[in-house]
């Protein structure tokens, strides 16, 4: 097995490593630390049946479903199916535009996922590469006195489900009463420590993150502004250019990554799962 950096920020290419065979211990654990190293890998050319697809990502923790169930893979509730596949009645078989803005996987709960782990099974020649981008390094980046006026703050996270449904040319169906009940928000501090490796990073991003608790409106834009063109800062991002059966396992405890649009031309097909995470402290 051999793990070659992809960027001098995050991401790694595992080689060598079958992610649907059996897993052994102390190939595990080389890449349990390439994970902490590098918050994503890359397994190349893995032949994953959504069982094995499944069964490792168990390794990693218990799987979160998602609130979205009308995009869950039938049979397969742990998988997130994000697509622009149609099904014989013309109805969406995914999410179409799934992160098409700068994220962290579901930092609207209260217990966010630690990671998610995506599949490609049919990608496009040209475009849809998923951009990654350090939160370790985007906080490492920040001046010493944003970095102790942040210290203590805590930001509010929603989902913003509606307004991306409302969106021109969105195939998304409406919420259920259901669902929307789900969608109370959460508070997380701004600035987070990985429970693993202990650094510190951004915990905030444009596309969940909707106010600093305890400031005025004005300000607290324009903090989170200010914060969120450290975390999208060039220098700390890698582009993932997918090949068909990559498998790309992200850390959502310190990253943040946005899906780019590809020819409505080509296909983009591909799974997900989720694997729970701790209350970020
Ligand atoms: C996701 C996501 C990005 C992509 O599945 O969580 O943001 O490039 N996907 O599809
Ligand atoms: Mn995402």
């Amino acid at each position: 097995m051999i793990i070659t950096p992809l960027s001098d920020v995050c991401g790694a290419e595992v080689i060598g490593f079958d992610c649907g065979g059996d897993i052994d211990h102390k190939y595990f654990q080389a890449v349990q630390s390439a994970f902490n190293k590098h918050s994503v890998l890359v397994f190349r050319d893995q032949h994953l049946k959504p069982d094995q697809h499944i069964a490792f990502s168990k390794c990693w923790g218990d799987i979160k479903g998602h609130i979205l169930t009308q995009y869950l893979l039938p049979g397969y509730p742990e998988l997130l199916v994000v697509s622009n596949k149609k099904d014989d009645n013309g109805d969406p078989v995914g999410i179409e535009d799934a992160g098409r803005y700068w994220h962290t996987d579901v930092s609207y709960e209260s217990v966010p996922p630690m990671g998610s782990l995506l599949y490609g099974l049919e990608v496009p020649c040209h475009g849809g590469d998923t951009l990654f981008a350090s939160q370790h390094r985007a906080y490492d980046n920040l001046p010493q006195d944003l970095r102790g006026r942040v210290a203590d703050l805590t930001a509010h996270h929603r989902f913003n489900y509606t307004q991306i449904q409302a969106e021109d040319g969105s195939a998304r169906k409406p919420l259920t009463k259901e669902q929307e009940k789900q969608l109370v928000g959460a508070v997380h501090p701004i600035v987070r420590t990985h429970p693993d490796t202990g650094r510190k990073g951004l915990y905030v991003n444009p596309g969940f993150t909707d106010r600093v608790v305890d400031m005025e409106e004005g300000e607290s834009q324009k903090l989170l502004d200010t914060l969120f063109s450290y975390a999208t800062d060039d220098a700390v991002v890698y582009r993932h250019r997918w090949n068909v059966r990559d498998l790309v396992f992200w850390d959502n405890r310190c990253l943040m990554h946005h899906a780019t649009p590809y020819p409505a031309h080509s296909i983009r097909h591909m799974n997900r799962t989720t694997v729970a995470g701790s209350v970020p402290v």
